[in-house]
């Protein structure tokens, strides 16, 4: 039974609906904070695979305790759980600091006392290279200190694996650190359900594009790239929930090199904002209302990945493209008009 905290979230839902396509039995911990049960009733929806789901606090160690004791069958453990939102981690640094580590914490508190080897997949981000030296970025590339308490949270996050993996016995860690995850389930009963007003680029097109937003607006068109807007790694959101199937099973087969791994997630390619809108305007047919406005704060001007080393140890590739991606990000927003 593969754990997988947070697994009603954007990619945490997407990687149960891979995890049961491979015939593995999921628990989903999650405390609806960022979510709902909607999400759980589109997994069942899409497979009818063995999928239980505990709404628990995972900063909340008694509660956790009681979930482990009642599923002594727990063999991995896939962790998205955590609070994701960059802004507001400058905003409230405490909040993010002690759910995103606490939470964390009690979840190996849990899988460090239990005899059985329990593998352990860590929903990185590459954030935690900051403004890189190098492109595409390569696993090789130095993390830096983080632009947010966000990112810092994943810096921090891996670096306790690390040590948590040298010393326990029974854990080894992927961490898997993602570029930009897009898009939809092709089903469109899951995808990106931004509760609160989404930052994210994606999102922000499409509810411009369907009205629920006035007007996109470009943070900046003078930087140092080919039309002066930024360069992002897009990937589809079903080809990063598919590494994350690989990875554990690569775990689970104890086929790791070390007890502590990392990989970057995304496609290799680097697109710019005004190219993400023209793509969008092609596979919907609609001209996007956007204007040029000031810098964001904390913007890196280039980030993609080399996907080598995943290509080569993991044996993944993205296979899905911008255009696919783009256009289930809008079919599902027009899902959501309707999504009661
Ligand atoms: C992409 C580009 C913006 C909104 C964030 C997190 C990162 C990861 C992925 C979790 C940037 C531009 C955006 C808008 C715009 N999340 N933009 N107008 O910042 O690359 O990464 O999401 O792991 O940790 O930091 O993604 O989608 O916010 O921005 O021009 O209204 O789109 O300036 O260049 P980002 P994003």
């Amino acid at each position: 039974m593969i754990l997988v905290t947070g697994g009603l979230g954007y990619i945490g839902s997407h990687t149960v609906v891979e995890l049961l396509e491979n015939d593995f039995e999921v628990l989903i911990l999650d405390d609806l904070s960022n979510s709902s049960l909607k999400v759980f009733n589109g997994i069942q929806s899409i497979h009818k695979g063995k999928v239980s789901f505990e709404q628990v606090n995972l900063c909340n160690k008694e509660d956790l305790t009681v979930v482990f004791k009642k599923y002594p069958e727990i063999n991995g453990v896939i962790h998205f759980a955590a609070f994701k939102s960059v802004r507001e981690s400058v905003e409230k640094p405490n909040d993010y600091y002690k759910n995103n580590l606490l939470s964390m914490l009690n979840v190996l508190d849990e899988i460090i006392v239990k005899s059985s080897y329990i593998p352990f997949i860590f929903s990185s981000s590459c954030t935690v290279y900051g403004r890189a030296n190098k492109f595409p970025i390569s696993e090789n590339e130095p993390t830096k200190t983080a632009e947010s308490p966000y990112g810092n949270t994943k810096k921090i996050g891996e670096e306790i694996l690390y040590d948590v993996s040298l010393t326990s016995q029974n854990i080894n860690v992927i961490s898997l650190r993602y570029f930009n995850p897009i898009g939809a389930h092709s089903s469109l009963e899951i995808g990106e359900l931004p509760l609160k007003k989404p930052q994210n680029l994606v999102p922000l097109i499409t509810q411009t594009a369907i009205g629920l937003n006035n007007k996109l607006t470009v943070y900046g068109s003078d930087y140092n790239t080919p039309d002066g807007s930024c360069v992002r790694d897009y990937i589809h959101v079903v080809d990063l929930a598919k590494a994350h199937v690989i990875a554990i099973k690569k775990l689970l087969k104890k086929e790791a090199s070390e007890s502590f791994e990392v990989y970057n997630l995304g496609t290799g390619n680097g697109t710019s904002v005004f190219d993400m809108i023209k793509i969008f305007e092609s596979v919907s047919s609609m001209k996007l209302n956007y204007e040029i406005g000031l810098r964001r704060d904390g913007d890196v001007p280039v980030s993609y990945a080399d996907p080598t080393k995943a290509k080569n140890q993991l044996g993944w590739k993205a296979q899905l493209s911008l255009e696919q991606a783009l256009s289930s990000a809008w079919d599902w927003e027009k899902k959501l008009e309707t999504y009661n």
